[in-house]
């Protein structure tokens, strides 16, 4: 099979497609047939070393744990799947991921995909998705008629956020550079602030949750906009005991946890209308690198995803 890889740590000249031989599978694992591949800046964390410490890699390491694909094959023990199954994933981060044609999971790791859209949107679901829901509702305790400030509102964790936080019932502000303002109130956000214009704690008061997805000044300057009692749930680096202590605050970082019952939960709400996710551009396999530092510019709206198996079916 096709499959990207690197062989050391680095930039994106790393990144290698060659032909590597077809992951064999456990007992209790699928291979999938990736159909599509979505782009999370972990994949780029991880390629230039950023994550060594904590994610103990050995090399070649395929990289990409955001997948849907189609049930290739089945071990001995899965019980729930079978071939011919459309599903995505976000794989153990652990293990060799989906920038391939084939990929073994776990089958507690996988479920059934939504069947109202197709794989490329399929698979830009998992990894944000999941993110987003553990944030807001088991770290957060996210409930009806609270006020929440959702950062980097337009990214792959945030669009999701927003939808999920405006279903849960809660009043939901977000931070966004204009380009992306239209685009996150078609999705239901309440209010958006331009973060290059305006600084969000002169107009943001007494919010019961912050999700921040960017760390670093924004994080510890969103501590001043939480009422007190309030929490702030950061994706991307644990919170200063200090500064919460000072401003009466509660903080966690979530660090996503592959779910089957919530990733059919979030299908589901897929296929019902309530949650929809936006790709913003899709490259073929050959181009994870060019993928890659799209994404680590920062700047990108929802998900890009690599398409591996072009659509025939919708
Ligand atoms: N802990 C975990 O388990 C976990 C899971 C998922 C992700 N993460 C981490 O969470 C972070 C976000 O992930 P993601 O997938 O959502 O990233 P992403 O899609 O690449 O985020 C891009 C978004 O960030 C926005 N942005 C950039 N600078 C901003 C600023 N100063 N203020 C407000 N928005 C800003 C951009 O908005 P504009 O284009 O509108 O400027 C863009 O929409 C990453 O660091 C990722 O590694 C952690």
């Amino acid at each position: 099979m096709k499959a990207v890889s690197i062989y050391s740590y680095g930039g994106p000249e790393v990144l290698v497609q060659k032909d590597a031989p077809r992951p064999h599978i456990d007992v209790n694992e699928v291979l999938v047939q990736v159909h599509a591949a979505a782009i999370n800046p972990v994949d780029w964390k991880v390629r230039e070393g950023q994550l060594k410490a904590s994610l103990p890699h050995t090399f070649p390491l395929v990289l990409g744990w955001d997948v849907s694909g189609v049930v290739a094959q089945i071990g001995s023990g899965v019980g729930r799947l079978k071939v011919g199954d459309e599903v995505f994933s976000r794989p153990d981060i652990l293990r060799d991921g989906a920038y391939a044609e084939f990929v073994a999971i776990r089958e507690s790791e996988v479920v059934l995909k939504p069947r109202s859209v197709d794989h490329v949107h399929a698979a830009a679901l998992p990894l944000a998705g999941l993110t987003a829901w553990q944030a807001l509702f088991d770290v957060a305790g996210l409930v009806s008629g609270q006020r929440i400030l959702i950062h980097g509102a337009a990214g792959g964790v945030g669009h999701l956020a927003v939808q999920l936080a405006r279903n849960r019932g809660a009043q939901v502000i977000g931070t966004a550079s204009a380009t992306n303002h239209d685009f996150l109130r078609k999705l239901g956000i309440d209010e958006v602030i331009d973060y290059w214009t305006v600084r969000f704690e002169d107009v943001v008061r007494d919010v019961d949750v912050v999700l921040d997805t960017i760390g670093g000044a924004v994080q510890e300057r969103s501590m001043k906009v939480l009422k007190p009692g309030g929490i702030l749930v950061s994706t991307v680096s644990a919170p200063s005991v200090g500064s919460a202590d000072e401003h009466r605050v509660r903080h966690a970082l979530v660090v996503m946890q592959p779910n089957a019952i919530q990733l059919t939960e979030i299908a589901r709400m897929v296929d019902a209308g309530k949650l929809g996710v936006c790709v913003e551009t899709i490259l073929p396999l050959s181009d994870a690198a060019g993928a890659q530092e799209l994404n680590r510019r920062g700047h990108t709206r929802g998900k890009i995803v690599l398409q591996v198996v072009e659509q025939s079916d919708r």
